[in-house]
């Protein structure tokens, strides 16, 4: 999508580093996003690192795709714009709408999420930012990940234990449902993705790292 289009489009959602605009390809709503120059760095630094986090997060889309989780398919993928566009995801953004839904289908989302985060670390890669900002409930009442811009590649216990913590922190700070049943749910579906060994060290680091966050709250 060339500029032209992109003053046609309509912008959905202005992020840190981001715009999001409504868009089209073909018959299908898409989501077209573009990475933001940032004055404060050198020019031809700033394309580069703007060309190759675009690149970075269409593939890694693309990658989680392949590990058999929900996410956005790349339609179109243009680094010298900085962007990429994605499928529209109908549905709404897990933020605003787990407090209202109902808790048994609340408790069906979790165990979903669950085993798709464990999918997703068994093909051997992090979300880096899994909170319910970037989920999707779907129609279904089914998970979507979306904004995989600070994933990457890794097995490390302690880096899939920090997806779940932000998950789990976002939820607790920012929601109002009793959480115990949904943590319970989540586990399920991680450990039976992930299985009980691999899951178990994970759960380890992630009990550390809330450990290590309550000892700096309180300093
Ligand atoms: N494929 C999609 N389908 C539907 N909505 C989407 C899609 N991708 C992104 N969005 C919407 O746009 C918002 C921002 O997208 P995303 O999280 O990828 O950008 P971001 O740059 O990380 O923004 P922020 O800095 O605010 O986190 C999402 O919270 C969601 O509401
Ligand atoms: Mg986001």
């Amino acid at each position: 999508m060339d500029t032209n289009q992109i003053a046609n489009s309509l912008l959905m959602h202005r992020g840190a580093e981001a715009d999001l605009y409504l868009s089209q390809v073909g018959p299908w709503k898409a989501v077209l996003k573009k990475r933001v120059e940032k004055k404060y760095r050198q020019k031809d630094l700033d394309a580069s690192i703007r060309r190759e986090r675009t690149l970075k997060e269409a593939s890694m889309l693309g990658e989680a795709r392949k590990a058999g989780v929900r996410t956005p398919s790349v339609l179109k993928l243009d680094p010298e714009e900085f962007s990429f566009t994605m499928a529209l995801i109908p549905g709404k953004l897990a933020r605003d709408n787990l407090d209202t839904m109902k808790p048994g289908a609340r408790e069906g989302f979790f165990e979903d999420l669950g085993h798709q985060v464990g999918q997703l670390h068994l093909r051997g890669i992090v979300h880096g930012d899994l909170t319910t900002s970037n989920l999707i409930i779907s129609e279904e009442n089914i998970a979507y990940m979306i904004d995989f811009g600070l994933a990457n590649y890794s097995i490390e216990a302690e880096d899939r234990a920090v997806d779940l913590h932000l998950l789990k922190r976002s939820i607790v700070t920012s929601h109002n449902f009793g959480t115990e049943k949904c943590f319970k749910a989540l586990s399920k579906g991680y450990t039976a993705s992930l299985g009980e060994r691999e899951a178990a060290s994970v759960y380890k680091k992630a009990s550390e790292i809330a450990r290590r966050g309550r000892y700096f709250a309180i300093r």
